[in-house]
């Protein structure tokens, strides 16, 4: 499959380098980029974070509804999409109309080594065990949802 659309939405495990991967693949197509988690701290002046501890994860997945909606919107562009985000079908209907979807797969050690101590709330509040079956979980969605898969891909490598 190539990646020749102009439009083109990225998901993965939290840690699987869903940014840092998308930035490189807009710059080498020329596209805009837009990390959702990033525009809804800007927009809402929030962190991710706070957004958790002051009104629930609830809350936070509505407002990520909200900002997926406006996001299918964009042209040439590259989105970065949280961990969580297609555990909502909705969301993955919306993308899925005009976007490729890209799941990025790193594995679980590896995810887990980038993002243990920070300050993503699911992973304060989950044990590594708890974030493993979330993993297991997520993967079938992220599949389900995506038309092309990178595998253990490495900033080297690309
Ligand atoms: C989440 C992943 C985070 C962020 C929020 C919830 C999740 O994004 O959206 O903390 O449910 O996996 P990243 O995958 O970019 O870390």
């Amino acid at each position: 499959m190539k990646l020749d659309g102009k439009k083109l939405v990225i998901c993965g495990f939290m840690g699987a380098g869903k940014t840092t991967f998308g930035r490189w693949i807009a710059y080498q197509k020329g596209l805009g980029f837009v990390d959702l988690d990033a525009k809804i701290e800007e927009e809402k002046c929030m962190l991710i974070s706070q957004i958790f501890e002051e009104f629930g994860e609830s809350f936070f997945r509505e407002v990520e509804t909200e900002f997926c909606k406006k996001l299918t919107k964009m042209e040439n562009v590259v989105i970065a999409v949280g961990g969580g985000t297609f555990e909502n079908e909705r969301n993955i209907l919306m993308f899925e109309k005009d976007f490729d979807i890209l799941f990025l797969y790193v594995s679980f050690e590896t995810c887990y080594s980038r993002i243990k101590g920070s300050d993503r709330p699911l992973v304060a509040r989950l044990t590594k065990k708890q974030l493993q079956e979330l993993f297991k979980r997520r993967q079938k969605t992220y599949l389900r949802a995506s038309k092309i898969i990178l595998k253990e891909w490495e900033v080297a490598n690309i």
